[in-house]
């Protein structure tokens, strides 16, 4: 009986790079695509390895890309290459610094981003059947430009890899390039590295070089050819990574609706890679969905809404609204124009309507704040009604406190709550209070000046502006309708309108 011997495998991730073309104080590495860094989205791809150890080869800006992998990678061993004398002399550091590595070593540029974990198992899988030395993962391109060429023997096999500005004008027309992908033996890949030359153009150690070398000594090497060439697309200014964006939406978006999601404009849908989205939930234009966002089931999403790290229940609608690390429970409703900042909570059913911010606050389940509010650190019951204009002043110049609004409680127009306050369960604030001092359940509180009216004020204070014409002809419309009562008939028209 075969048995199938479990393999050591290793990832090396190519790191050091500067990526001049950027133009950037970043490094390339460390752009952000849709939810994760350019590294981040290769070692994403790299897991399906399930690799012993992962490398990850740093040089430009080393300890900014070791943070970052701490972030996201922590089992991840950062391996510095101080100087960068190109990617055969990075991967020659990453192999000293596993001397115990055997079996197949899978390497990585770590600026091609759109890479699949299922192409890095099918790579690795062909490699490893084939017993072979090294296999390289290459594509057919329309346009080959500044990519290591597939240079290809009598008999189709991978005679050598050659970079463009090392190439004849014969091989510069070869469209099957190089993906900077690739398994190799750990064994040969050590001893082809040993024999690096910096003789070409660019004077340096060439990984590619290290394929030539196994083909040349007759070892056996093959390629894995991608079916989706824009797996293999690399990163190296930032007009190829708005495409990379692109394109990347382009598959999340296609996914998302072939789980059942209704996607209305996917060319202005922008969802990040770590998000989720329940099935039957409808997104309109203009809509970003990033991070540890989620959708629930059913929920409406958009148009011109940006989520960050915010949760969505199943069926809640959120509308032309901006919320970052906010919780929308199941059935609430956001928006026209509301900004949730980080932990606003609503529950179920509750509302948060036109121009309201709401911040480090919790709303009961069916409780609204539907216009024109500021909401900051209160805990709001369920059912409680908060008036337009309704300002939770939390902020005293020093500190922060807080203002609970019990169940069911009642909210007048344009009230300011001076926190710490408290407003009893079915409680009632009169409009335009000013609420300092705790209102008890049930009770009403109103402080806004009772109304003094001074007759005839604009008549001898204001003489002569269209308000006092505009009173003067009030009053005799009100003498003439008098007339009309004494003789009986009332127009229709004059009681309301
Ligand atoms: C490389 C390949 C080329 C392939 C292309 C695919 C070589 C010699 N050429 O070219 O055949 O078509 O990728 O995108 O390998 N890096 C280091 N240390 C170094 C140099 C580079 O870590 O000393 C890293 C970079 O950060 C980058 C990756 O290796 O992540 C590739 O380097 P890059 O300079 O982009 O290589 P290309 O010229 O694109
Ligand atoms: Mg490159």
């Amino acid at each position: 009986m075969l048995v199938v011997q479990p393999r050591s495998r290793t990832v090396v991730v190519l790191a050091a790079g500067e990526g001049k073309r950027m133009k950037s104080d970043l490094p390339k590495v460390l752009h952000p695509l849709l939810g994760r860094t350019l590294v981040g989205h290769v070692l994403a791809a790299a897991s399906a390895a399930a690799a012993e150890q992962t490398l990850v080869v740093v040089g430009h800006r080393a300890e900014q890309v070791t943070a970052h992998l701490s972030e996201i990678a922590p089992a991840a061993l950062p391996v510095l290459q101080a100087e960068q004398h190109g990617t055969g002399h990075a991967v020659r550091l990453a192999m000293a610094a596993a001397p115990d590595a055997t079996g197949t070593v899978v390497v990585l540029n770590g600026d091609v981003p759109l890479l699949r974990p299922e192409t890095v198992a099918e790579l690795i899988a062909a490699h490893e059947s084939a017993g072979a030395a090294a296999t390289v993962l290459t594509a057919e391109v329309a346009d080959p430009t500044g990519l290591g060429r597939i240079v290809r023997d009598a008999v189709g096999g991978l005679e050598r890899i050659v970079e463009e500005r090392d190439a004849s004008t014969e091989q510069r027309r070869i469209r099957e390039i190089n993906a900077g992908i690739y398994a190799f033996d750990a064994v040969r890949l050590r001893d082809a590295l040993g024999k690096l030359t910096t003789d070409n153009d660019q004077g340096e150690e060439y990984l590619t070089d290290a394929v030539g070398l196994l083909a040349a000594a007759g070892a056996p090497v093959g390629v894995h050819v991608a079916d989706d060439v824009t797996e293999t697309l690399g990163c190296n200014d930032r007009v190829e990574l708005a495409r990379l964006r692109r394109l990347l939406a382009d598959r999340v978006n296609e996914g998302w609706m072939r789980a059942g999601v209704s996607i209305l404009d996917p060319a202005t849908t922008w969802i990040d890679v770590t998000v989720d989205v329940g099935r039957d939930a409808v997104i309109d234009q203009n809509t970003q969905l990033r991070g540890a966002t989620t959708v629930g089931a059913g929920a409406s999403v958009g148009p011109d809404v940006t989520l960050i790290d915010t949760s969505v229940g199943p069926a809640a609608t959120v509308l032309r609204s901006h919320a970052v690390r906010a919780r929308v429970g199941a059935g609430a409703s956001v928006g026209p124009y509301a900004y949730l900042r980080p932990d606003a909570d609503l529950a179920e059913r509750a509302k948060v309507g036109t121009f309201v911010e709401v911040k480090n606050s919790q709303l009961g389940a069916g409780a609204k704040v539907p216009h024109l509010s500021y909401v900051g650190d209160a805990t709001i019951g369920a059912r409680a009604n908060i008036g337009a204009a309704t300002i939770f002043v939390n902020y005293d110049g020093v500190r922060k406190s807080r203002t609970t609004v019990g169940e069911a409680a009642f909210v007048g127009c344009d009230s300011s709550l001076i926190a710490p306050v408290e407003i009893g369960a079915g409680a009632y604030v009169g409009a335009g209070s000013a609420v300092t001092k705790d209102v008890p359940p049930g009770a009403l509180a109103v402080t806004r000046a009772s109304q003094r009216v001074v007759e005839g004020w604009v008549q001898s204070r204001r003489a002569g502006t269209p308000a006092a014409e505009a009173a003067r002809r009030a009053a005799a419309d009100g003498e003439a309708a008098h007339h009309h009562d004494a003789s009986g008939t009332v127009p229709g028209d004059t009681a309301t309108d």
